[in-house]
């Protein structure tokens, strides 16, 4: 059943704690301000002192935060979202700075001017979402709960090293996410290079490439003499074109933060990826138990934008606390809706830790029996 701690409860009436505790001796109760009362007593309390009590189940307060998905026909094409992923020091990094200069616009000749953790590439018109580094906590968390972020997989491979470890680790990802994969042999400017090998010791944990007669799209490339590069751009619109990614553009916008961070000028600043509708300044957004009015948005370059539409990676200011990584994001109707929705998730968050110790204590109590 639910329950609710004195001082909440008093919160949520707009009431002093000191009141409710004194009408609960009344009856009887000795109780402190942080003790737990639950939803009877609650509501006996609360109706009491003259206030119409609704109950609130998860399913009324989660309701309509994240929406079946859209009608096709509300749907327009959207911007592949893309993680690199390999072994250590086979080039990720590299390759990401690479086809992001390779991309940096003319005009912004400063180059890059600011580290998010995503950002979109331009290829003939076309846009691409990158996630950076995919030890990236972000991915971990959501991979954790089982969210998909990521449309395709680039599985960077160092012509000069082959398969390691990491490397399988990352197929047995992708492919445990059910998430295509586009091989990027790296390095072939070394002397040593070897793709052959790569292609061969891929085929051995069931990635068949194109030249070996198989479907997974392969590039060879290399980060540091800039080779290929446009290929690569090319090879990873290619897939996404058969994967027919589409989404809502105009609707409230959901999507997840990939970072977050508690800025000493700015504040929390949140870098989310929009996944459906648009995200505007002005809109009050939950994530987790956090929420805010989105006081202004930064682009990958650090620019303010209005807004932003589906895959587009953006900085969101204006949360009252910082999100954590992996956070789903909604926009709200409003502060109030925003207020219930995080004070019940971490009323939520509060119970399951108590349960979890009081759990423990039990298996505790029952191993020493
Ligand atoms: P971690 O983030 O540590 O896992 O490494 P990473 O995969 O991001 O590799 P990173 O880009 O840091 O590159 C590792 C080393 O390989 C660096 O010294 C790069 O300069 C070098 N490197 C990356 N790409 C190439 C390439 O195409 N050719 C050559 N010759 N060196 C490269
Ligand atoms: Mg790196």
């Amino acid at each position: 059943p639910e329950a609710i701690t004195i001082q909440e409860l008093a919160n949520r009436m707009a009431e002093r704690a000191v009141d409710v505790i004194r009408l609960l001796m009344k009856q009887g109760q000795m109780l402190k301000i942080n003790d737990v009362i639950d939803a009877d007593t609650a509501e006996l309390i609360a109706t009491e002192m003259g206030h119409t009590v609704k109950r609130v189940s998860e399913a009324d307060v989660e309701e309509g935060l994240f929406d079946a998905p859209d009608e096709a026909a509300d749907t327009q094409p959207r911007p592949p979202v893309v993680t690199i992923m390999g072994h250590v020091d086979h080039g990720k990094t590299s390759l990401l700075d690479a086809l992001r200069h390779a991309n940096v616009v003319a005009g912004e000749a400063g180059g890059i001017t600011q580290h998010i953790g995503a950002y979109q590439v331009e290829q003939n018109g076309q846009k691409i979402t990158f996630i950076d580094t995919p030890g990236h906590a972000a991915f971990s968390a959501m991979r954790a709960r089982g969210a998909k972020v990521t449309d395709i997989v680039v599985l960077v491979v160092a012509a000069d090293d082959g398969v390691m470890p990491q490397t399988v680790e990352a197929i047995s990802h992708a492919k445990a996410a059910g998430v295509p994969l586009i091989v990027a042999i790296n390095k072939i400017d070394k002397p040593d290079a070897n793709p052959e090998r790569v292609r061969t010791e891929l085929l051995r944990h069931e990635v068949q490439v194109e030249s070996l007669g198989g479907d997974t799209l392969e590039v060879e490339v290399s980060a540091k003499a800039k080779t290929n590069l446009d290929k690569l751009l090319e090879v990873i619109l290619l897939q996404s074109e058969v994967l027919e990614l589409r989404a809502n553009p105009d609707r409230a916008a959901e999507g997840i933060v990939i970072e977050a961070k508690l800025d000493k000028g700015r504040g929390p600043v949140a870098t989310v990826l929009v996944d459906r509708g648009t995200l505007k300044v002005g809109d009050i957004v939950v994530a987790g138990s956090e929420w805010g009015r989105v006081r202004a948005l930064l682009d990958d370059h650090g620019a303010n934008v209005n807004a932003a539409g589906p895959a587009m990676p953006v900085e969101v200011l204006g949360f009252q606390g910082t999100p954590d990584a992996g956070d789903r994001v909604a926009v709200v109707e409003n502060e109030a809706r925003a207020r219930e929705i995080t004070e019940y998730r971490i009323r939520q968050k509060r119970e399951n830790v108590a349960k979890r110790a009081s759990g423990s204590r039990g298996s505790l109590e029952q191993m020493m029996s």
